[in-house]
């Protein structure tokens, strides 16, 4: 039995104290009463935001934004009479439920289907998310989170400046749910434009990888650092207060310790990506309150095919040069690196979505399996076994110096989510992707972000 008080809150609540039940109730909506318990308002985050927008404080009193004429319905009403009201007012999804004093006793309702249900003794409601938007849409990963948002019925928006070009998005871009806001994220104009209407942002639109980073650092200052904090700043502004960050496990840097690292452990970056991700991570938490509650997510290196393929990523560009090459080079291979595949990382991103916000939100989780935490060694073995043609030479050179192995209890028993596939799966599918496209060149500079920002000369 849910308790309807759940949902109401004072009339004397401001508008931040109301924002909350609503993020932490499962409607979308708070009925706001009196000290009586009878009814004065209705309230949906979506009225917040568009006050915000017209210029009122979240610190203002809900009366401020609240509807103060709702429809609702007296207790003992026949369904037929819930029905009728509903039939009329095809913009009521939900209606209070009071008694003969006005006092609110419960909550009507509609499901799919036209059935009513009563917020007391729903099974499930959770009907939070509605909209998303996804900040680096088309990249890697951005290009399967899309598609299984869509998939699941989710209105989504994208913003992206198509860095790498927009051919991930071709077979979803009329989709009429999706919406594709062409722009930089240094840009606040674009990033205030595609915040509207969504109730969660997932933000993966960085410069990616240490050699990429590293071209032109004050640009991946600007980008990694300092837009990502207005983006959570705009999104705490507007009150969406939930926003998934895609940080990396290459926060662990160089761990001296032979052990398994988890969120609480000692970070060593070695690179100018991962500091500007530990530098992101201290905004996120600095800008944390009782509302706006990012979720952190350090994901281990990902491999796997996409929409938009990526061949500079170690378990994929081993595979492919193991085809295509007949030869494969490993530089060291003792060092440990944890692995993820690009479907696994979308479903826990939207797992997250998906759940509630006291449970995710203000929190950090690595992303990736024990099972999939190898040593570069490993990964040159895996590659061999599948592909039993391929030469593996190692050498001494060039080492990166990236070495850790990854714990991911906190994400395993927070969120019930387990990786699907590993690495052997990963290289079998992209052998897949070769067999099915012979053509498919991986040396190509639209799969690699450093040589693809290297040839259009710093141009994004
Ligand atoms: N791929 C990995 O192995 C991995 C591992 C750990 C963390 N991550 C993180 O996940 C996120 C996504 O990674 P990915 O592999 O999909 O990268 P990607 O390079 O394929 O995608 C990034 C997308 O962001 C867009 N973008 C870049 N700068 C932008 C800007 N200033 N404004 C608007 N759009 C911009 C690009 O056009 C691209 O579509 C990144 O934050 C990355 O650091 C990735």
């Amino acid at each position: 039995m849910r308790e309807i008080k759940k949902i109401l809150v004072n009339k004397d609540k401001t508008i931040k104290e109301t924002m909350k039940v609503i993020d932490e109730g499962e409607i979308r909506t708070a009925v706001v009463v009196d000290s009586d318990g009878k009814l004065c308002g209705m309230v949906t985050d979506g009225d917040i935001r568009r006050g915000i927008l017209r210029g009122i404080g979240i610190n203002e009193k809900i009366s401020e934004v609240m509807n103060k004429n709702p429809t609702y319905i007296k207790v003992g009403a026949p369904r037929e009479q819930i029905l009728n009201v509903i039939k009329k007012n095809p913009d009521i999804f939900n209606l209070p439920l009071v008694d003969e004093n006005n006092v609110v006793k419960d909550f009507v309702i509609l499901s799919q289907g036209a059935d009513v249900s009563y917020f007391s003794n729903a099974a499930k409601i959770r009907n939070h998310l509605r909209s998303v938007l996804v900040i680096g849409g088309a990249g890697y990963i951005g290009s399967v989170l899309v598609r299984k948002l869509l998939d699941k019925g989710y209105k989504v928006n994208i913003l992206d400046n198509f860095t790498y070009g927009k051919d991930s998005l071709k077979s979803i871009e009329s989709n009429p749910n999706l919406r594709i806001i062409e722009g930089d994220t240094r840009h606040i104009s674009y990033v205030s434009e595609a915040l509207q209407d969504v109730d969660a942002v997932v933000h993966l639109a960085e410069i990616v990888g240490d050699p990429a980073c590293a071209l032109d650092t004050k640009r991946t200052q600007e980008i990694n650092y300092l837009a990502t904090r207005a983006i959570a700043l705009m999104c705490k502004h507007f009150q969406i207060n939930r926003m998934v960050y895609a940080s990396s496990c290459s926060v662990y840097g160089a761990s001296k310790k032979n052990e398994l690292l988890n969120e609480e452990s000692e970070l060593n970056p070695v690179s100018l990506y991962a500091k500007m991700k530990i530098a992101s991570e201290n905004a996120l938490n600095e800008m944390t309150d009782e509302n706006f509650r990012p979720t952190i997510l350090r994901l281990s290196t990902v491999f796997g095919f996409s929409y938009r393929p990526r061949f500079d990523l170690v378990v994929n560009t081993l595979t492919a040069k193991a085809i295509k090459d007949g030869k494969i080079t490993i530089f060291g291979g003792d060092q440990w690196r944890p692995n993820v595949h690009v479907s696994d990382v979308a479903e826990t991103i939207i797992k997250v979505l998906e759940s509630p916000i006291e449970n995710v939100g203000g929190k950090v989780f690595n992303v990736g399996t024990e099972r999939n935490n190898h040593t570069i060694n490993k990964i040159g073995e895996f590659v061999k076994e599948i592909i039993p043609s391929a030469n593996v030479v190692i050498e001494d050179k060039d080492v990166d110096k990236r070495d850790y192995k990854v714990d991911f209890s906190r994400l395993r028993k927070t969120l019930d989510v387990d990786m699907k596939m590993g690495v052997d799966d990963g290289v079998r599918e992209i052998k897949e992707a070769f067999e099915k496209n012979p053509d498919l060149d991986h040396t190509h500079a639209s799969y690699s972000n450093i040589k693809w920002l290297e040839n259009n000369n710093l141009k994004k």
